[in-house]
């Protein structure tokens, strides 16, 4: 199976902590047994240029909201929006296979919410989600959905 490969973004290092230790648990087992994928991970940041992504790709994005309350009077993105700029361009919406978002559940209704609107945005799957720093039942958890989608969308 080919590589999962990862756009992230990561302003306080908990999405980058989950996806280091994601493609960890990815490596060991495809060590074990080829058909599992391994992951390929690219963070953007505010100083990523745009640039055409050839391959299909997954987007993990957490939640940095202000104002709002995500419903009757709306929300605005801040912090992450450079990742929402680079699936935008370039026609790079067109490969991305879904999102996953984290965030805290202490957010309430807003838990998150900024990768729900990616989904809407680029008509593209919320795959999962996942607080903080996330689990070991979590990266076992998402890594089975991304296998299966990435098997999906190239079938
Ligand atoms: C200023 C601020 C605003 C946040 N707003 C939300 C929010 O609206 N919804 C949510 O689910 N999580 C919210 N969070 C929690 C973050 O999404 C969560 O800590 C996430 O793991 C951060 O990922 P990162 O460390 O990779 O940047 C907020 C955190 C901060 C510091």
């Amino acid at each position: 199976m080919t590589d999962l490969n990862i756009l992230y973004i990561s302003i306080e290092g908990n999405t980058r902590s989950f996806l280091n230790r994601l493609a960890s648990y990815a490596e060991q087992h495809h060590v074990i047994d080829a058909a599992n994928p391994a992951v390929h991970l690219k963070e953007i940041t505010d100083q990523t240029l745009p640039a055409k992504e050839n391959t299909p790709f997954f987007v993990f994005v957490p939640t940095y909201l202000d104002g709002g309350n995500g419903f009757d009077s709306g929300f605005t993105e801040m912090m992450t929006n450079a990742l929402g700029e680079y699936v935008e361009q370039n026609d790079n919406a067109s490969q991305c296979m879904g999102v996953v978002g984290s965030g805290n559940k202490n957010f309430n209704e807003q838990y998150c919410l900024t990768a729900r609107k990616y989904s809407d945005e680029f008509k593209v799957p919320f795959l999962a989600d996942y607080e903080l720093r996330g689990t070991d039942r979590d990266i076992e958890r998402i890594y089975a959905i991304l296998k299966q989608r990435a098997a999906e969308f190239n079938a």
